[in-house]
């Protein structure tokens, strides 16, 4: 049986289309593009945009081991929501995933239990112990899409060089987590004003950048590719900017919450604004909103970092860092990035799918004819308001519980079929 989506506005960043369009998916790939176009079960998307379905290339789902927070099937749905077909999953789970036999757990269970389409990074170092290289090539052969250590920095700018050199001469991805954590040791939030009145120990902005700046001249070094990890500072994404000027391969991504949230999210010790990097400031917001408009920015990703509601609900110093992005992201993007004028509708989708599968080499982020149906539908214009309780997430640690946010998905389809409809 066919689909046919019909009287959508379709929006494709791979070839820049932006046009009403019908879309004909049978056998779960992307059959026609074109107007009046019938098939067997119509898809009414009026009012609505159609595109590839999102791709978040950083996403923890917590399994194996920390399945209290989220597992595979509840993080998949949890993207389906988000209107998001694909994720790369960090490899910071317990035991962390370091070895073959463990890509080969998360991809067997992601092909059991998940309605999307969950890519397992790898870790670059063994137990993320910034020590000692993990076998990238078997890594790869069982199906890893990036190595990554991220929680984590390597400190060892020499082991740092070898794993860049390594990872490059394996060819597969080298996602970095830019920290300097003895700079960085003991602090809960960005170092500032905020972090003062609150009497919280600061995270300062120089923890991330002399990292962010280290690690990409470690990889023009190594000649490799390295692509930076959840920038927050106005800092980091001038030097980001500056890398890509000397012509540095380096790729580039930041999440909702720094462009949509500053330290003054913290007022109140809501552990739901406690994130690694942390929240910054207004001056910093502006920059990661410019470094999107002007291309230092490659893609949207939102660290989706799941907690359970008793492990935030402690001193603010004493909670785990991370929050739940994959439910809000689409209208965090809207609200922050595209209403205010900063930038278009059709620059907001190319940064939240095509820009993260090219950063990770992924094929996805595409609706071309024989492309997987992997498809995001969803109303620019629909306003909702955040409730926690009615996330795909096992975890509720958003931030955002009770804003009103401008974008809403409609529908998500996984390789021709429906796994999200917020009709039922
Ligand atoms: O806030 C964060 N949470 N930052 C990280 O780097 C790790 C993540 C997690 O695993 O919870
Ligand atoms: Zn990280």
């Amino acid at each position: 049986m066919s689909i046919i989506i019909k009287h959508g506005y379709f929006i494709n960043p791979s070839d820049n289309t932006s046009a009403p369009r019908d879309l004909l998916i049978e056998k779960g790939k992307v059959a026609e593009i074109g107007t009046g176009l019938t098939g067997d079960e119509v898809l009414d998307a009026s009012g609505c945009v159609v595109c590839p379905g999102f791709v978040d290339i950083h996403c923890h789902f917590r399994e194996p081991g920390f399945e209290s927070k989220e597992t595979i099937a509840t993080g998949s749905r949890a993207a389906a929501r988000g209107g998001v077909t694909t994720v790369v999953t960090m490899a910071n789970t317990s035991p962390a995933i370091d070895n073959a036999g463990l890509v080969e757990l998360v991809i067997r269970r992601a092909s059991a239990e998940a309605c999307i389409n969950v890519l397992p990074a790898a870790c670059a170092t063994k137990g993320l112990s910034g020590t000692e290289i993990t076998e990238m090539a078997d890594l790869k052969a069982a199906g890893a899409v990036a190595v990554t250590d991220d929680g984590h920095d390597i400190s060892s700018s020499k082991l740092m060089r070898h794993v860049l050199e390594y990872a490059n001469m394996v060819g597969i991805p080298f996602l970095s987590h830019c920290e300097d954590e003895q700079l960085a040791a003991g602090g809960s939030m960005n170092e500032g004003y905020m972090a003062t009145l609150l009497g919280i120990p600061g995270i300062p902005k120089a923890a991330e950048e002399i990292r962010i700046d280290r690690n990409i001249r470690l990889a023009e070094l190594a000649g490799a590719h390295i692509h930076i990890q959840h920038v927050t500072t106005a800092g980091g994404v001038d030097i980001i900017r500056q890398a890509k000027k000397r012509g540095a391969r380096v790729t580039a991504e930041s999440a909702p919450h720094y462009f949509s949230l500053t330290e003054d999210a913290v007022s109140g010790f809501n552990t739901n604004a406690k994130m690694n990097p942390p929240l910054r400031e207004k001056e910093d917001v502006q920059a990661i909103i410019e470094g999107f408009r002007d291309g230092t920015l490659d893609c949207i990703a939102t660290d989706h970092a799941p907690h359970t509601p008793t492990e935030k609900r402690v001193e603010f110093t004493d909670a785990p860092f991370g929050i739940v992005g994959l439910e809000t992201s689409l209208a965090l993007t809207i609200t922050h990035l595209v209403k205010p004028g900063h930038i278009s509708l059709e620059h907001a989708i190319r940064l939240l799918s095509l820009g993260g599968a090219r950063a990770c080499q992924i094929d996805a982020g595409s609706l071309h004819i024989g492309a997987g149906a992997d498809i995001a539908i969803f109303d620019p214009e629909a306003s909702w308001t955040v409730n926690t309780l009615e996330f795909a997430s096992k975890s509720r640690n958003s931030p955002f519980l009770g804003q009103t946010l401008q974008g809403r998905v409609m529908y998500t389809l996984h390789n021709g079929k429906i796994v999200y409809n917020a009709t039922q």
